[in-house]
């Protein structure tokens, strides 16, 4: 089957593209799956990129999705021909978080799924959205669970809340989408024009370029009649934070999420505690969060929006697209 590795120190150009031995059959509890896609996100491009140190020869990808070709005895939750994505912490089934890092993470700690077929234990995988194909649901594994996380599990989203996201990466649009699935408002940022205008018709109410407005946390407030927003999907880290504390309402939420501006910096903690809002970290979540999630997706119809697709062979290619940061929405890969 093919795979690719990475070679370390890692490097986009230290992706081989290999020949592995087709695995076995699937052992008790355990399924085979046919992988047919991934999707990148930051976390894999910094694996890749030689910023996560790893394994020598480590198979990337922490997102993939694919069909079931096999399953082992005792096997009742997934038939032959189940469409499956997999899961970001294959450990932390259920209940509050137990992983604070990335060991156990497909991709960085462990092999991934730039690969043709994989055997895994089934808690490592869910059912699909039925409908989806197996790109779409290949976004869901850490971009749409970061995002469902923030706002409905951590954020008890209310419709008629009012949600500001920042940028048009994969997190952000997804947050974009559960919030108008929810019933919620959106206030949206980018630093194009055109991404802005695209984000109007995903449903942005408003909608600021965070380059030409730099004091984009006063623009929000005024948006919302100074009251602020309820939540804050916060992918930037300490270069954005600031701004996202001047953009929440009293008592509001602010999902600290990412790391694009930096991982350490000056925060306003004077001005946080006065807002009394709340601001919690977050790493992906658990395999009962997803399928809370595939649930709400297919009661709803909602689709992930994807940028583009590549070829697993043009996985550096995806990785540069992404490193330029034309996207809009989900870079993946089909096979
Ligand atoms: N904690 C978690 O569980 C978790 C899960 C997934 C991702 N993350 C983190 O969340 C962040 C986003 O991940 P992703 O996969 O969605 O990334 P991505 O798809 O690569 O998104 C990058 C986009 O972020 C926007 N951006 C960059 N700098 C910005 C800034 N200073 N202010 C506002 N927006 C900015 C840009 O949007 P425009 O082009 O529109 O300006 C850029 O296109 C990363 O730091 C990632 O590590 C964390």
């Amino acid at each position: 089957m093919q795979a690719i590795q990475l070679r370390q120190p890692g490097g986009l150009d230290k992706l081989d593209v290999v020949t592995l031995d087709a695995p076995g059959e699937p052992g008790p509890g355990e399924i085979k799956v046919r992988l047919h896609a991934n999707s990148l996100n930051f976390h894999d491009y910094a694996v890749v990129a030689g910023m996560i140190p790893t394994g020598d020869g480590r198979i990337p990808m922490s997102d993939g999705a694919g069909v079931v070709e096999a399953v082992g005895e005792g096997v009742d939750e997934f038939v032959v021909g189940d469409a499956v994505v997999s899961t970001f912490f294959p450990g932390w089934l259920e209940g509050p978080a137990r992983v604070g890092d990335f060991t156990t993470t497909p991709g960085d700690g462990v092999d991934g799924y730039a690969r043709e077929q994989v055997i895994r234990p089934t808690n490592w995988f869910t059912h699909q959205p039925k409908g989806y194909s197996h790109a779409e649901a290949a976004t869901l594994t850490t971009a749409g669970l970061t995002a469902w996380r923030a706002l409905v599990v951590d954020g008890g989203l209310k419709a008629g809340d009012t949600v500001l996201v920042l940028g048009t990466g994969g997190v952000s649009i997804f947050a974009l989408q559960f919030a108008r699935m929810m019933g919620a408002r959106v206030i949206a940022t980018s630093s194009s024009n055109e991404k802005l205008a695209r984000l109007r018709e995903l449903g942005a109410e408003h909608t600021i370029n965070y380059k030409e407005t730099p004091d984009w946390g006063k623009a929000v407030k005024a948006l919302t009649n100074g009251a602020g927003v309820d939540h804050v999907v916060e992918v930037g880290g300490p270069g954005t934070l600031p701004q996202s504390i001047e953009a929440v309402k009293i008592a509001g939420h602010i999902s600290l999420i990412g790391v694009l501006t930096g991982s350490e910096g000056d925060i306003p903690t004077a001005k946080l505690m006065a807002k009394q809002a709340r601001l919690q970290g977050l790493i992906v979540g658990s395999r009962r969060h997803q399928l809370e999630m595939v649930r709400a997706i297919e009661a709803s119809g909602m689709r992930p929006v994807i940028d583009r697709e590549f070829a697993l062979t043009e996985i550096g290619d995806a990785f540069r697209h992404q490193e330029a940061g034309k996207h809009f929405g989900k870079i993946c890969l089909t096979f």
